[in-house]
């Protein structure tokens, strides 16, 4: 099979490096990706916002697969133009995307469908957000109804501060604050049948101890030793087939990844987020444990046949991924800083761990860094321990001047699993 993977993050380092080790995959493509995907796919230049561009991209390469790995394209409809050229593609449609690209509209989605989610209001003026504040009360919650990489949702007890990222948007979702512990959930879907993969835990705040701003994901670990057994056959029958079933009833069927950022609750399972694709980090550890090949199960939802597919197999390790982000991330992030010791993590750790790719460059004979997420190493183990323990050997080879990362991503849930 001939795939063409969109994207240049570390979700798409992790979906090429599966890919490339698929058998059945005889040609790996990205675009634009970056330094560490240049080394499993061979990179093309492209506009990943242009249907055009990239529907053309992949008839020149011949592409049987598009896997398109972000959101923005997705929102902006380039998976229509690849399947409208008669190529398959994983990811769905832009009004489908509409899940993760308007929170307003996945509210109205789980309204539909039952989907049990925090209670919300949908504000575009000051007085209506401060009616919304008032009526939920401290801790506020508020969303900026469209897309913003993960920074867009501020969760505070300063009333001024919700006032003041509410004004800084234009329309925005305000709704009740959700306790508990948070799993994301990834299922893969052509439409009617739900495919969930293994859940795993994301790291949102920049700092230990989940202090600082939110970000787009410090680091991420699967499987979850305390969460129920029964969660993932839960969430399929409470959240993520009645979402497929009421997006196909709309006609608007959603092919692709279905991500439920979900909150375990006192009360239950609550949804506090769609995402339209795969979650950066999650997606590190997710297929690091996954046996299936990775490219058959795309092509499966691609084209409408993943209830012919056998059941996904998995493997018992743990998997650990730690986000190394710029300095000043998630504000403006410094770049064109060097990164060293990628050499040593692959002479050393490899393959229990291994680095993933997100804003890199190369230049000359030098990596250099290129975004806020730079990089994530990934660890697999017997366990979340040893996992853990690889994972954070490897980042100590890593160099990056200013730097940052988490040094707790599973912690708690290694510690509590002994
Ligand atoms: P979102 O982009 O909607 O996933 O929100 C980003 C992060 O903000 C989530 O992962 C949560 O940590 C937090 N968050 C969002 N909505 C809520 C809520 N209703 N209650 C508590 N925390 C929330
Ligand atoms: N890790 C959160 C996301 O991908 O949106």
């Amino acid at each position: 099979m001939n795939v063409l993977v969109i994207g240049s993050g570390a979700r798409e380092h992790a979906l090429c490096r599966s890919l490339s080790l698929d058998p059945d995959v005889t040609a790996l493509h990205c675009a634009p990706g970056n330094a560490g995907i240049a080394e499993v796919a061979e990179l093309h230049q492209v506009d990943a916002l242009d249907g055009a561009a990239v529907t053309a991209l992949a008839n020149r390469l011949g592409a049987e697969l598009v896997v398109v790995g972000p959101e923005a394209p997705l929102v902006a409809g380039v998976a229509d133009a690849v399947r409208a050229a008669g190529i398959a593609v994983f990811g769905p449609s832009g009004e489908a995307a509409r899940l993760e690209g308007s929170k307003a509209f996945a509210k109205d989605v789980m309204a539909a469908a039952g989907v049990p989610t925090a209670r919300s209001y949908v504000c575009t003026t000051a007085e209506e957000v401060a009616g919304a504040l008032a009526a939920f009360g401290a801790p506020y919650v508020v969303k900026d109804d469209g897309l913003a990489a993960g920074k867009g949702v501020v969760v505070t007890s300063d009333l001024d501060a919700a006032k003041a990222h509410a004004a800084a948007c234009e329309r925005v979702v305000i709704e009740e604050f959700l306790d508990g512990p948070e799993v994301s959930l990834f299922a893969v879907t052509d439409g009617e049948t739900v495919v969930p993969l293994q859940p795993a835990q994301d790291f949102k705040r920049a700092l230990d101890g989940d202090e600082g701003p939110n970000t787009g994901g410090m680091g991420a670990y699967s499987p979850l030793p305390w969460a129920d057994p029964k969660l993932v056959d839960e969430v399929l029958h409470t959240v993520l087939q009645p979402t497929v079933d009421e997006l196909r009833r709309r006609g608007t069927p959603f092919s692709g990844l279905l991500y439920a950022g979900l909150a375990i609750t006192s009360r239950g399972v609550r949804v506090i987020e769609f995402n339209a694709r795969f979650g950066d980090p999650e997606t590190q550890v997710v297929l690091a444990r996954l046996k299936t090949p990775l490219a058959g199960l795309l092509m499966a939802a691609a084209t409408g046949n993943l209830a012919d597919l056998p059941p996904l197999r998995w493997s018992e390790d743990a998997a650990v991924t730690v986000v190394v982000a710029s300095h000043n991330y998630p504000g403006t992030p410094r770049t064109g800083d060097p990164i060293t010791g990628l050499d040593e993590v692959a002479a050393e750790d490899a393959p229990h761990a291994y680095v993933l790719h997100a804003g890199t460059r190369q230049e000359g004979d030098a990596v250099v860094s290129a975004g806020g997420r730079v990089l994530s190493v990934t660890a697999t183990g017997k366990d979340l321990t040893e996992a853990r323990e690889r994972a954070y050997r490897a980042v100590d080879r890593i160099g990056l001047d200013g730097s940052q990362h988490r040094t707790d991503i599973a912690a708690k849930a290694a510690a509590e699993a002994l």
